[in-house]
């Protein structure tokens, strides 16, 4: 079959690498792709906010499935034109999507199916959400409902700080994704990501990731897409995968059912382990990036069944293999990110880092120019590694790093240093 893939980050070039090992594929394209991902798949020369020519595209060259990557073509409808043309596509609809585009959205179906979450409130104007804030106190969270590119999220530790980035949400600094905000209850804990697919009617879990957000050593400096991650997590071990997909999965999948948006596609519940419990903060509606990479690298199964299977309804016996290996990905990021980072700067070594056993390395922002591959992006590769223990697969992952010659660039020292803590308690 042809598969059309959407999207050009660390996240598809792990999906392609996966969906190019399927026996099933005969081609592969990706848009807009990237430096890397142009080893997997053919580029396709696509606007993919253009949805009739993505449509056109996929007809012209007989493409059987569209797997959509990031969360803004989901949350834009691409699913819906695409299906709407007869053209099978792997992903939320725009309807269901709403469970990332809107944080209101989710909290209110949260709230309505009992799923444990923090306290909230929406508001639409400024002034009665600074009362809120006041009344409640800090530490409070104040989130832009809409997407924001992650950014839209202040951990408020006044009622200062809080009531500030209220009036800066209000007054546009996150354009329509601040026009309603949602403000929250601050949880403590431990944060974690578990997956799920889902296919409508049912779902069966995925794998758990846990990453690291902010830029710097010591889960210090500014919050990012994440600098890197492993996967399993060791606070949620597979063994609660059943207890994860009742409690924050499978309600979702009835909701939106009984809601006639039925939820295809990947379900990312990104939780926070509460003394009290599990906690949900959020929902995504596709793979985290660069917990996709982790995932891809210990899926065993073929993944193109399975993606087909949630796009049919096929999910219900469905069952999909992992590694008890550890995978873990290290994110080399442009000096400045996630401010501002310069583009272009030669990246050499790449070759002999993928030498190193257990190493793939998926690009999330390169670009070729002539016979070198240059950065473009602020994340710009992604060094990933399965190991036997988390110690090896950390130790694999730096040691291909250290042979990426690029003067441009940065990564953390330290990813994966919870589970390695764990793992040297444990032996
Ligand atoms: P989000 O974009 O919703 O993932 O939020 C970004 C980050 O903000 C999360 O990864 C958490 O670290 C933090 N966060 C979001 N909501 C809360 C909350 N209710 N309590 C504490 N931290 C939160
Ligand atoms: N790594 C976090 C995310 O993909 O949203």
């Amino acid at each position: 079959m042809n598969i059309l893939l959407i999207g050009g980050g660390g996240r598809e070039h792990a999906l392609a690498w996966k969906i190019a090992a399927s026996p099933l594929v005969d081609r592969l394209w990706c848009a807009p792709g990237n430096a890397g991902i142009a080893q997997e798949a053919e580029i396709a020369a696509l606007d993919v906010t253009d949805h009739a020519a993505v449509v056109a595209f996929c007809r012209q060259n007989a493409v059987d499935l569209v797997v959509v990557g990031p969360e803004a073509p989901l949350v834009a409808g691409l699913v819906d034109d695409l299906e709407a043309a007869g053209i099978k596509a792997f992903g939320p609809t725009r309807a269901a999507a709403r469970l990332e585009g809107s944080k209101g959205f989710a909290k209110d179906l949260c709230r309505a199916q009992g799923i444990p979450t923090a306290a909230y409130a929406r508001f639409t104007e400024a002034e009665p959400a600074k009362r809120y804030v006041a009344a409640q106190g800090a530490p409070i969270v104040v989130k832009a409902d809409g997407l924001a590119a992650g950014k839209g999220v202040v951990v408020a530790a006044t009622v200062a700080e809080a009531q500030e980035a209220i009036d800066r949400m209000f007054a546009g600094a996150f354009g329509a994704a601040g026009a309603e905000v949602v403000i929250e209850e601050c949880l403590t804990g431990e944060e974690v990501s578990f997956f799920a697919l889902c296919d409508g009617e049912t779902a069966i879990p995925l794998a758990s990731a846990q990453d690291h957000k902010r830029a710097f050593d010591g889960d210090q400096g500014p919050n990012t897409g994440g600098m890197g991650a492993y996967s399993p997590a060791p606070v949620l071990p597979e063994a609660r995968n059943r207890e994860m997909l009742e409690t924050f999965v499978l309600p979702v999948v009835r909701a939106m059912k009984a809601a006639g948006s039925p939820y295809k596609g990947v379900l990312y519940a990104g939780l926070m382990m509460t003394a009290a419990g599990p906690r949900l903060i959020e929902y995504n509606v596709r793979f985290g990036d660069p917990e996709c990479q982790v995932l891809m690298l210990r899926l065993k199964s073929d993944l193109v069944p399975a993606l087909l299977a949630a796009r049919d309804g096929q999910l219900k016996s469905f069952d999909l293999r992992w590694s008890s290996d550890v995978a873990l990905t290290v994110v080399m990021a442009a000096k400045g990110y996630p401010g501002s980072y310069g583009k272009g700067s030669p990246i050499a070594g790449l070759d002999e880092a993928a030498e190193v056993e257990g190493v793939e390395i998926f690009h999330a922002g390169t670009a070729r120019a002539d016979r070198t591959i240059v950065a473009n992006g602020g994340r710009v590769l992604t060094v990933s590694a399965l190991g036997a223990t988390v110690a090896q697969a950390q130790a694999r992952a730096y040691t291909a790093v250290d042979r990426i010659r690029w003067s441009d660039g940065f990564c953390r020292r330290d990813i994966g240093w919870r589970a390695l803590e764990r793992e040297s308690a444990a032996s």
